[in-house]
Protein backbone atom coordinates (compact mmCIF):
# COMPACT_ATOMS: atom_id res chain seq x y z
CA UNK A 1 0.00 0.00 0.00
CA UNK A 2 1.39 3.49 -0.75
CA UNK A 3 0.65 6.05 1.93
CA UNK A 4 -1.97 9.11 1.52
CA UNK A 5 0.68 11.86 2.04
CA UNK A 6 2.87 10.49 -0.40
CA UNK A 7 -0.12 10.40 -3.59
CA UNK A 8 -1.25 13.44 -2.34
CA UNK A 9 2.20 15.13 -2.82
CA UNK A 10 2.80 13.01 -5.89
CA UNK A 11 -0.93 14.66 -7.71
CA UNK A 12 0.19 18.26 -6.27
CA UNK A 13 3.59 17.81 -8.32
CA UNK A 14 2.59 16.47 -11.55
CA UNK A 15 -0.74 18.80 -11.27
CA UNK A 16 1.36 21.76 -11.40
CA UNK A 17 3.11 20.29 -14.65
CA UNK A 18 -0.11 20.36 -16.60
CA UNK A 19 -1.58 23.64 -17.72
CA UNK A 20 -5.01 22.28 -17.14
CA UNK A 21 -6.71 19.10 -16.55
CA UNK A 22 -7.30 17.85 -20.01
CA UNK A 23 -4.84 15.20 -19.82
CA UNK A 24 -4.97 11.72 -22.17
CA UNK A 25 -4.72 8.43 -20.65
CA UNK A 26 -2.36 6.15 -22.99
CA UNK A 27 -3.63 2.42 -23.86
CA UNK A 28 -6.67 2.13 -21.62
CA UNK A 29 -7.77 -1.43 -20.83
CA UNK A 30 -11.35 -1.22 -21.74
CA UNK A 31 -12.16 -3.76 -18.93
CA UNK A 32 -10.20 -1.89 -16.02
CA UNK A 33 -13.02 -0.65 -13.38
CA UNK A 34 -10.30 2.16 -13.07
CA UNK A 35 -10.99 3.30 -16.45
CA UNK A 36 -10.61 7.37 -16.85
CA UNK A 37 -13.78 8.37 -19.13
CA UNK A 38 -14.55 12.07 -19.30
CA UNK A 39 -14.18 15.10 -21.88
CA UNK A 40 -10.48 13.92 -22.67
CA UNK A 41 -10.77 10.48 -22.72
CA UNK A 42 -13.25 8.56 -24.43
CA UNK A 43 -15.41 5.73 -23.50
CA UNK A 44 -13.69 2.25 -24.80
CA UNK A 45 -15.86 1.39 -28.45
CA UNK A 46 -16.29 -2.42 -27.27
CA UNK A 47 -19.21 -4.65 -25.81
CA UNK A 48 -19.04 -5.23 -21.99
CA UNK A 49 -21.26 -8.00 -20.30
CA UNK A 50 -23.86 -6.05 -19.15
CA UNK A 51 -26.53 -7.39 -16.56
CA UNK A 52 -29.45 -5.63 -14.95
CA UNK A 53 -29.31 -5.08 -10.71
CA UNK A 54 -31.93 -6.49 -8.56
CA UNK A 55 -32.76 -2.85 -7.71
CA UNK A 56 -35.97 -0.49 -8.02
CA UNK A 57 -36.03 1.43 -12.10
CA UNK A 58 -37.27 5.17 -10.84
CA UNK A 59 -40.34 4.41 -12.97
CA UNK A 60 -40.82 0.59 -14.49
CA UNK A 61 -40.22 2.48 -18.16
CA UNK A 62 -36.68 3.32 -17.49
CA UNK A 63 -35.98 -0.75 -16.35
CA UNK A 64 -34.10 -1.39 -20.05
CA UNK A 65 -31.87 1.57 -18.99
CA UNK A 66 -30.48 0.53 -15.72
CA UNK A 67 -28.02 -2.31 -16.84
CA UNK A 68 -24.54 -2.01 -15.34
CA UNK A 69 -21.59 -4.82 -15.63
CA UNK A 70 -21.66 -7.85 -13.12
CA UNK A 71 -19.34 -5.92 -10.56
CA UNK A 72 -21.00 -2.81 -10.32
CA UNK A 73 -24.69 -4.16 -10.55
CA UNK A 74 -23.88 -6.17 -7.46
CA UNK A 75 -22.11 -3.37 -5.53
CA UNK A 76 -25.91 -1.34 -6.47
CA UNK A 77 -27.57 -4.22 -4.94
CA UNK A 78 -26.07 -3.82 -2.23
CA UNK A 79 -25.45 -0.03 -1.88
CA UNK A 80 -29.69 0.11 -1.99
CA UNK A 81 -29.68 -2.56 0.51
CA UNK A 82 -27.72 -0.33 2.81
CA UNK A 83 -29.71 2.72 2.36
CA UNK A 84 -32.99 0.03 2.90
CA UNK A 85 -31.11 -0.61 6.49
CA UNK A 86 -30.85 2.76 7.35
CA UNK A 87 -34.56 3.41 6.23
CA UNK A 88 -33.90 4.97 3.30
CA UNK A 89 -35.51 4.10 -0.43
CA UNK A 90 -33.07 4.24 -3.65
CA UNK A 91 -34.54 3.90 -7.32
CA UNK A 92 -32.13 3.71 -10.02
CA UNK A 93 -32.46 5.81 -13.11
CA UNK A 94 -29.70 5.77 -15.61
CA UNK A 95 -26.89 2.89 -16.29
CA UNK A 96 -25.51 2.09 -18.99
CA UNK A 97 -25.89 4.08 -22.44
CA UNK A 98 -24.79 2.80 -25.86
CA UNK A 99 -23.00 5.56 -28.11
CA UNK A 100 -26.85 6.11 -29.85
CA UNK A 101 -28.46 6.91 -26.46
CA UNK A 102 -26.02 9.35 -25.69
CA UNK A 103 -26.42 11.34 -28.56
CA UNK A 104 -30.21 11.48 -27.86
CA UNK A 105 -29.45 13.07 -24.71
CA UNK A 106 -27.09 15.46 -25.70
CA UNK A 107 -28.81 16.75 -28.46
CA UNK A 108 -32.17 17.35 -26.81
CA UNK A 109 -30.00 18.95 -24.55
CA UNK A 110 -28.06 21.17 -26.76
CA UNK A 111 -31.59 21.75 -28.16
CA UNK A 112 -33.25 22.97 -25.03
CA UNK A 113 -30.44 24.77 -23.74
CA UNK A 114 -27.47 25.64 -26.35
CA UNK A 115 -24.42 23.18 -26.91
CA UNK A 116 -22.21 25.28 -24.54
CA UNK A 117 -24.96 24.32 -21.79
CA UNK A 118 -25.20 20.94 -22.46
CA UNK A 119 -21.72 20.91 -22.43
CA UNK A 120 -21.45 21.87 -18.86
CA UNK A 121 -23.86 18.89 -17.79
CA UNK A 122 -23.81 16.21 -20.64
CA UNK A 123 -21.33 14.08 -22.00
CA UNK A 124 -20.60 14.24 -25.76
CA UNK A 125 -21.24 10.75 -27.13
CA UNK A 126 -18.41 8.47 -26.63
CA UNK A 127 -17.53 10.58 -23.78
CA UNK A 128 -19.91 9.69 -20.83
CA UNK A 129 -19.04 7.08 -18.38
CA UNK A 130 -22.61 5.71 -18.84
CA UNK A 131 -20.85 4.11 -21.95
CA UNK A 132 -18.93 1.48 -19.56
CA UNK A 133 -21.88 0.26 -17.52
CA UNK A 134 -19.92 1.23 -14.17
CA UNK A 135 -22.31 4.23 -13.50
CA UNK A 136 -25.35 4.85 -12.34
CA UNK A 137 -27.64 7.73 -11.98
CA UNK A 138 -29.81 7.52 -8.65
CA UNK A 139 -32.82 9.20 -6.71
CA UNK A 140 -34.18 9.08 -4.03
CA UNK A 141 -37.95 8.74 -2.50
CA UNK A 142 -37.95 12.11 -1.07
CA UNK A 143 -37.15 13.85 -3.98
CA UNK A 144 -38.49 11.65 -6.65
CA UNK A 145 -40.75 12.94 -9.54
CA UNK A 146 -38.37 16.34 -9.56
CA UNK A 147 -35.85 14.53 -11.91
CA UNK A 148 -32.08 14.63 -11.64
CA UNK A 149 -31.50 17.98 -9.47
CA UNK A 150 -29.34 19.00 -6.84
CA UNK A 151 -31.56 18.43 -4.39
CA UNK A 152 -31.23 15.01 -4.09
CA UNK A 153 -27.91 16.08 -2.36
CA UNK A 154 -29.55 18.01 -0.01
CA UNK A 155 -32.24 14.84 1.06
CA UNK A 156 -31.91 12.33 4.00
CA UNK A 157 -30.76 9.94 0.77
CA UNK A 158 -28.60 11.83 -0.96
CA UNK A 159 -26.81 12.89 2.52
CA UNK A 160 -26.06 9.17 3.06
CA UNK A 161 -25.13 8.14 -0.46
CA UNK A 162 -22.53 11.38 -0.20
CA UNK A 163 -21.43 9.36 3.26
CA UNK A 164 -21.64 5.90 2.59
CA UNK A 165 -21.03 5.10 -1.11
CA UNK A 166 -17.40 4.40 -1.06
CA UNK A 167 -18.15 1.58 1.67
CA UNK A 168 -20.02 -0.11 -1.55
CA UNK A 169 -16.46 0.84 -3.94
CA UNK A 170 -18.67 4.37 -5.47
CA UNK A 171 -17.54 7.49 -5.37
CA UNK A 172 -19.99 11.02 -6.16
CA UNK A 173 -17.86 11.38 -9.22
CA UNK A 174 -18.91 15.11 -10.21
CA UNK A 175 -19.00 16.76 -6.90
CA UNK A 176 -19.40 20.26 -5.62
CA UNK A 177 -16.70 22.10 -6.03
CA UNK A 178 -14.67 20.45 -8.70
CA UNK A 179 -16.10 21.50 -11.91
CA UNK A 180 -13.30 22.82 -13.29
CA UNK A 181 -11.35 19.56 -12.60
CA UNK A 182 -14.60 17.72 -14.00
CA UNK A 183 -15.79 19.57 -16.33
CA UNK A 184 -18.88 18.99 -15.16
CA UNK A 185 -21.82 20.97 -12.92
CA UNK A 186 -22.51 19.23 -9.59
CA UNK A 187 -24.35 15.68 -10.13
CA UNK A 188 -25.18 14.37 -6.35
CA UNK A 189 -27.20 11.54 -8.78
CA UNK A 190 -23.92 10.63 -10.71
CA UNK A 191 -22.38 7.37 -8.81
CA UNK A 192 -19.48 5.48 -10.53
CA UNK A 193 -18.34 2.22 -9.63
CA UNK A 194 -14.60 2.05 -8.71
CA UNK A 195 -14.21 -0.74 -6.32
CA UNK A 196 -13.76 -0.18 -2.29
CA UNK A 197 -10.37 0.50 -2.36
CA UNK A 198 -10.05 3.15 -4.92
CA UNK A 199 -13.65 4.94 -3.82
CA UNK A 200 -12.08 4.69 -0.11
CA UNK A 201 -8.81 6.26 -0.97
CA UNK A 202 -10.66 9.05 -3.02
CA UNK A 203 -13.31 9.53 -0.38
CA UNK A 204 -10.62 9.94 2.31
CA UNK A 205 -8.09 12.14 0.37
CA UNK A 206 -10.94 14.57 -1.04
CA UNK A 207 -10.16 14.28 -5.00
CA UNK A 208 -11.49 13.86 -7.79
CA UNK A 209 -11.00 10.59 -10.12
CA UNK A 210 -9.12 13.14 -12.41
CA UNK A 211 -6.63 13.91 -9.53
CA UNK A 212 -6.92 10.33 -8.20
CA UNK A 213 -5.63 8.54 -11.22
CA UNK A 214 -2.91 11.07 -11.53
CA UNK A 215 -1.88 9.70 -8.03
CA UNK A 216 -2.18 6.37 -8.80
CA UNK A 217 -0.93 6.71 -12.70
CA UNK A 218 1.12 9.24 -13.30
CA UNK A 219 4.51 7.52 -14.18
CA UNK A 220 2.09 6.32 -17.86
CA UNK A 221 0.88 9.79 -18.48
CA UNK A 222 4.68 11.29 -17.89
CA UNK A 223 5.42 8.14 -20.19
CA UNK A 224 2.77 9.51 -22.48
CA UNK A 225 4.38 13.35 -21.96
CA UNK A 226 7.56 12.37 -22.88
CA UNK A 227 6.51 10.46 -26.25
CA UNK A 228 4.78 13.81 -27.18
CA UNK A 229 7.87 15.97 -26.27
CA UNK A 230 9.76 13.78 -28.70
CA UNK A 231 7.77 14.03 -30.92
CA UNK A 232 7.15 17.81 -31.09
CA UNK A 233 11.00 17.97 -31.36
CA UNK A 234 11.02 15.88 -34.26
CA UNK A 235 8.67 17.98 -35.96
N1 LIG B 1 -24.00 13.68 -16.98
C1 LIG B 1 -22.78 12.98 -17.27
C2 LIG B 1 -21.62 13.91 -17.32
C3 LIG B 1 -22.90 12.20 -18.56
O1 LIG B 1 -23.66 12.62 -19.43
O2 LIG B 1 -22.22 11.21 -18.71
ZN1 LIG C 1 -24.95 10.18 -14.88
Amino acid sequence: MFSFRALASLALGLTLMFDSWGYVMPHQDPTDILILVNKQNRAPAVPVTLVKPDVTPTRESVAENIYMRPEAASALEALFEGAAEAGLTLYATSGYRSYSTQKAIFDRKAAERGEQAANRSVAKPGYSEHQTGLAMDIEGETTLGTGLTEAFGESPEGIWVAEHCHEYGFIIRYPKDKTNITGYIYEPWHIRYVGVEAATEITELGVTFEEYILMVRGDRIEELKGDVMQDEEAS
